[in-house]
């Protein structure tokens, strides 16, 4: 495939939700290999646009389109939000790597030898290979988000999805899990679209950002898109994105949860400064 060719096309998304409008117009394209954060508050629509993308919620509007093609399972791997893995559960983590290639369209079904091998390859490529023999359940939030990786990836999609997948991890283990999927994304050439409402462990990392806010995204470097006049320009109101203690931090001027509830519960975002 021409490297040209984007992973992910999101043009002019449209979705609707009960009655009320959630994406009024989304718009951004990722490449191949491009390692992008999806980042807003809670209840700005992130979940619903990787949802979209997955094809499991209808557009109004507009177009998304998969390189290869999109539906499950095939093109896309995904990590939905918050996964409760319960301590009893009796898989070990190869059993759920494994688990990912299960179902898929893969033309000829792999001989359980290049399964086998492709399990093991992709359990040493996230670095779970020294607990691949443990209960899922029992591993901690950050082993439990590799072999979750793991499980997405085995099937080698060019676009991975991941929903907030840093949400429950420390600090050390969200760096890692960051480092991780970048490497993973430039080794393999897999699009990674990750959501997150906090931007900050991101950032030294990210090629690209893409920005929901009030129904509606501004996509591009970080650096381009986290700016005073652009974040203000999304919202419809006057934001100050201001830098505390290392954080990046987008401050509202005044609550805004009344007016902008139909869009956003909490437009502010994130960081308690100490
Ligand atoms: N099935 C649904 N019906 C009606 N509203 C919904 C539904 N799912 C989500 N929403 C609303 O859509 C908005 C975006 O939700 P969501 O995509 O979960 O945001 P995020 O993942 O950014 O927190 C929220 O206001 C939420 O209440
Ligand atoms: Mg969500």
């Amino acid at each position: 495939m021409s490297g040209a060719t984007p992973a992910l096309t999101v043009a002019g998304a449209c979705v609707t939700l009960g009655g009320r409008t959630v994406l009024r117009e989304v718009n951004f394209s990722l490449a191949a290999g491009e390692f992008c954060g999806l980042i807003g508050s809670n209840g700005s629509g992130k979940t619903t646009l990787l949802r979209a993308i997955l094809g499991f919620v209808p557009l109004d509007a507009g177009c998304i389109e998969v390189a290869g093609g999109g539906a499950l399972p095939g093109g896309i791997g995904y990590v939905p939000q918050k996964i409760e893995l319960d301590p009893g559960l009796p898989l070990r983590a190869r059993d759920v790597v494994a688990l990912g290639l299960e179902g898929a369209r893969l033309g000829p079904t792999l001989p359980s030898r290049s399964r086998a091998e492709r399990v093991e390859q992709m359990l040493a490529a996230v670095g779970a290979s020294q607990f691949a023999d443990r209960r899922v359940g029992l591993l901690s939030g950050g082993q439990q988000q590799r072999v979750l990786v793991a499980h997405a990836l085995v099937r080698r999609p060019r676009l991975l999805l991941l929903d907030e997948p840093l949400a429950n991890l420390d600090v050390r283990s969200t760096a890692e899990i960051v480092a991780l999927l970048r490497r993973l994304s430039r080794e393999s050439g897999t699009a990674v679209l990750l959501s997150a409402h906090d931007m900050n462990p991101l950032l030294p990392a990210m090629d690209r950002i893409v920005y929901l806010a009030s129904g509606a995204a501004v996509a591009g470097k970080a650096d381009e898109v986290v700016r005073t006049e652009v974040l203000s320009g999304l919202y419809g109101y006057h934001v100050d994105v201001v830098r505390v203690h290392g954080r990046v931090v987008v401050v509202a001027a005044e609550a805004r949860e009344e007016s902008h509830a139909a869009v956003e519960r909490d437009p502010v975002h994130t960081a308690p400064v100490p």
